[in-house]
């Protein structure tokens, strides 16, 4: 099937994975801000990947806005976060991002990575408020903290990449079916 994937990355981790998929596929990885450029209706198959920032898939609207209402065309998200892949996880997303059950887009999540030399002074900022207040109920509240927010403030300690070509099985085995 003849397929294009946009993605929308700010420290790289989602460009790696488009550009894993877009090989698998043998297909191109294209990033969203040249989104204006590409014929997507020429494409049977697009795909959209999306760092995820405040449990928002970065760029996710952007990416429908361009989308036209042309039914047959399949459409398949992937996000790239810092929690370990889990059903609950997955479900955490879909539930943040309304756009995906309002146009019933087919839903997968990878873990990325930190680099924190590649972060931007906005998403630095953005992460150390997010990092503090997490700190913060660690230590007035403890029991509220939960497994995931415990992972969270873990994977930001430091450098990680946990992209690897095994963790798109299920999305390709979605696709291949
Ligand atoms: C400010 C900020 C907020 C983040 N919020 C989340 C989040 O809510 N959930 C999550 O799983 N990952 C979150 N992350 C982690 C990133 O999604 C992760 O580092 C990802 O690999 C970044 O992808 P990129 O390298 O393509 O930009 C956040 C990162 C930053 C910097």
């Amino acid at each position: 099937m003849n397929s294009v994937i946009i993605f929308k990355s700010n420290t790289g981790h989602t460009e790696q994975c488009a550009n894993m998929l877009a090989d698998e596929l043998g297909c191109k990885a294209i990033p969203l801000n040249q989104i204006s450029k590409v014929e997507l209706n020429t494409y049977e198959r697009i795909f959209f990947g999306g760092c995820v920032h405040a449990s928002k898939v970065a760029g996710l609207n952007t990416f429908i806005k361009h989308l036209s209402k042309d039914a047959h065309k399949q459409v398949v998200v992937f996000a790239v976060g810092a929690n370990s892949s889990s059903e609950q996880n997955t479900q955490d997303l879909i539930k943040s991002n309304t756009s995906l059950t309002e146009r019933d887009i087919p839903f997968f999540y990878l873990q990325g990575g930190f680099d924190p030399d590649k972060l931007n002074f906005a998403l630095r900022m953005m992460l150390q408020g997010v990092a503090k207040s997490l700190r913060k109920k660690q230590e007035t509240n403890p029991d509220e903290l939960t497994e995931k927010d415990r992972e969270f403030l873990n994977f930001f300690q430091e450098k990680n990449n946990h992209v690897d070509v095994k963790n798109l099985a299920e999305l390709m085995s979605y696709i291949e079916k």
